[in-house]
């Protein structure tokens, strides 16, 4: 499952992805917004985050868009066991899972077209998370989460 999300900065560019991954068969559920009206972007990565949180399936992650993708990545990053990354190329969308193995993605609606973010989301969902060394850093990274601070 995809869970998707934006504010009105990322409208758009949700709607498009939303199309394309349809096209292709892929299950998701959009969360909103559903209209270019201004909302406040936290929302929207807390219930995506959530969504993700709660899903099991290890293949299922999120998509989180407003105007940068940076609002979307620190408030879906608040959320214990999430690791939103920003991607903006196809090297970043590539290793945010082979490196970071990444729940959420992040995307900038008024920085990345649409052909661009298609182009990335298939990059991210071809890659494979690599473990061996990188465990030991995730697992610093929840260690981290358990603190507190
Ligand atoms: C909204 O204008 C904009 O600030 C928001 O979409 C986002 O880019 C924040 O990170």
């Amino acid at each position: 499952m995809i869970y998707l999300g934006s504010d009105h900065a990322g409208f758009e560019l949700k709607e498009s992805i939303k199309e394309n991954i349809s096209k292709k068969g892929l299950k998701y559920i959009d969360i909103g917004t559903d209209s270019l009206k201004s909302v406040d972007y936290p929302d929207y990565a807390l219930k995506v985050a959530e969504k993700v949180k709660e899903d099991e399936d290890e293949d299922s992650f999120g998509i989180l868009v407003c105007g940068t993708g940076i609002g979307m990545e620190i408030t879906a990053n608040k959320v214990d066991g999430i690791r939103a990354a920003l991607i903006y190329d196809e090297y970043t969308a590539e290793v945010a899972k082979e490196h970071n193995n990444a729940n959420i993605i992040t995307m900038g609606g008024r920085t990345t077209t649409p052909t661009e973010a298609l182009r990335y989301i298939d990059r991210f969902m071809s890659a494979k998370y690599e473990g061996g060394r990188h465990e030991n850093r995730i697992s610093k990274i929840n260690s981290i989460e358990k603190l507190n601070i």
